[in-house]
């Protein structure tokens, strides 16, 4: 998008009460106003079901809650650009008549008007921050309220999950492709947002050092891991419906996987990225039942912990069989990889919350030195730290001083956000900035998305006929994600 054109726009929010527009997507808005990314030129529609008005929305955002060290005269500011509305676009709203219906007429009429008096010639971002069920009728009344000659340009961002299953997220892509050309659509996985997650392509592909040895000759494993110490919080009326699979491993965990293990693209054009990335989950081959691991947090009632069980959470069912941890070996099918184990995990209410890779080398130094001077885990291992703390390590070895030859693995350290954090957008201002940009290179193709789901459904099938195991609250999780890999002589690094 150029310049012109990105001073003109509009960004409409449906899902506007919602946790996710007030801790996440108003901050990152703010964030690009106080940079002058946008601008007064830039109304914030902001759209759902409650019936309010603008002041009491503003208030209810929460700004000097939600966004650090905000002034009075920064919020003043930024908040005239803020416009809420109140439609019902759920299943009630009838779409076929959409255009009689006084709530689609009132808005398109109010975006309309807020697009001429701020001359946004009609280009407008649409960010769907709802549940997928409500995402076909939205695009839908979208496009009804769109006037019939808009030339401006259009994007329509949809929140994760794209779908609950292959087949509903099949329908709806058809269903949404009949409305928005592929390159108007944005399905965010705000995890491609984030700093490291953005550094992985370049760390690998623009030093030699590593791309050479990226491969099964010389890697002996893979470790991904989301850990949070979280617990479901508000949001268990969403995640016991579903789980750690479909919640975490279908998107943040394929799209790590998919960064970290991708062929070099031809450049680093959108549609190059997103299809060496979208080979992944295609090239993934289906695990054995020993592979996967699911497991629930649960108090033990005889070590004093008092922590809840995650049945004994504010509206979870007590007999819910819901997985709040998994972990899974995984292999990718394809030259680079064949052999080389892939160990992904994650859950909530852990000891810690953190997000890293860890790749694992091959450990050539007890081949060379005679027994005791070698540890068992001295293999050199890249570690990218995603969260909280941003960096790269590199591990290696050295001799340990003093007589004799002692090996003793040490870390260069990269600490990412000591040298950048005041200059680091976080992921939804990147996520913003991106689709602003026109650019779809953080955002999941249709392809992977479809794959990431074809491969997640089929866990879900194993996961039908696991028993479900338990692990302590402030734990690092159950035993069997340690034997997942200890039946290999590995073991998870933490
Ligand atoms: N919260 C997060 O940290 C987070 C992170 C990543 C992705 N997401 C995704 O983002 C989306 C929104 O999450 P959230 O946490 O903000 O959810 P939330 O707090 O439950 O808010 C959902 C919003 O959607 C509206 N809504 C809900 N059901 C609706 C329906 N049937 N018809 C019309 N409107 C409906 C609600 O508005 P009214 O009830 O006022 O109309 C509310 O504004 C979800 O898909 C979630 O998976 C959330």
């Amino acid at each position: 998008m150029d310049n012109d054109i990105k001073k003109e726009l509009m960004i409409v929010i449906f899902g506007a009460t919602g946790d996710l527009t007030k801790r996440k997507l108003i901050p990152a808005l703010f964030q690009l106003y106080k940079k002058n990314n946008i601008s007064t030129k830039n109304p914030i529609v902001c759209i759902s079901r409650s019936d309010m008005s603008n002041d009491n929305f503003i208030s209810r955002l929460d700004m000097k809650k939600y966004i650090p060290k905000v002034t009075k005269d920064d919020l003043d500011d930024f908040i005239k650009l803020i416009k809420y509305h109140s439609l019902d676009f759920s299943e009630n709203c009838n779409i076929d008549k959409c255009e009689s219906c006084d709530n689609c007429k009132t808005l398109a009429m109010a975006i309309n008007t807020l697009d001429k008096n701020n001359q946004c010639h009609g280009n407008r971002i649409f960010y769907l921050a709802t549940p997928p069920s409500t995402f076909e009728n939205i695009s839908r009344i979208i496009r009804k309220t769109l006037p019939e000659n808009c030339k401006g340009q259009m994007k329509i961002a949809f929140e994760k999950p794209f779908g609950f299953d292959l087949e509903s997220s099949r329908k709806l892509n058809k269903s949404i492709s009949t409305i928005f050309n592929e390159d108007e659509i944005y399905r965010v996985d705000h995890y491609m947002g984030k700093a490291l997650v953005q550094d992985i392509l370049l760390f690998r592909f623009s030093n030699l050092l590593y791309e050479q040895v990226w491969n099964n000759k010389f890697i002996d494993n893979i470790q991904i891991t989301i850990s949070e110490s979280m617990g479901v919080e508000y949001r268990a009326g969403y995640y016991d419906k579903t789980g750690a699979i479909k919640d975490m491993l279908q998107n943040h965990l394929m799209q790590l996987l998919s960064l970290v293990a991708m062929d070099e693209p031809q450049s680093f054009n959108a549609v190059h990225v997103r299809r060496e990335m979208s080979k992944i989950p295609t090239s993934l081959k289906l695990p054995h039942k020993n592979d996967l691991v699911i497991s629930q947090y649960k108090r033990y009632l005889d070590n004093k912990n008092t922590d809840t069980s995650y049945i004994e959470e504010y509206g979870v069912s007590n007999k819910s069989k819901t997985e709040t941890f998994v972990a899974l070996k995984m292999e990718i099918d394809n030259n680079r990889w064949r052999g080389v184990p892939i160990y992904v995990r994650t859950g909530k209410r852990l000891k810690s919350t953190f997000a890293e890779m860890n790749i694992v080398f091959k450990d050539v130094s007890c081949k060379l030195f005679p027994k005791g001077t070698c540890y068992n885990n001295s293999s050199n291992t890249i570690t990218i730290r995603i969260q909280p703390d941003t960096g790269i390590a590199l591990s290696f070895n050295i001799k340990k001083p003093g007589p004799g030859l002692e090996i003793m693995p040490v870390k260069m350290d990269f600490c990412h956000h000591c040298l950048f954090n005041l200059n680091t957008p976080k992921a939804y201002e990147a996520v913003f900035q991106a689709i602003i940009n026109g650019d779809q290179t953080i955002f999941t193709s249709w392809d992977s998305v479809e794959s990431s789901w074809k491969y997640t459904d089929h866990i879900l099938d194993i996961a039908k006929n696991k028993d479900l195991s338990y692990y302590g609250p402030g734990s690092t999780g159950p035993k069997e994600a340690c034997d997942l890999l200890g039946a290999s002589g590995r073991k998870w690094i933490n």
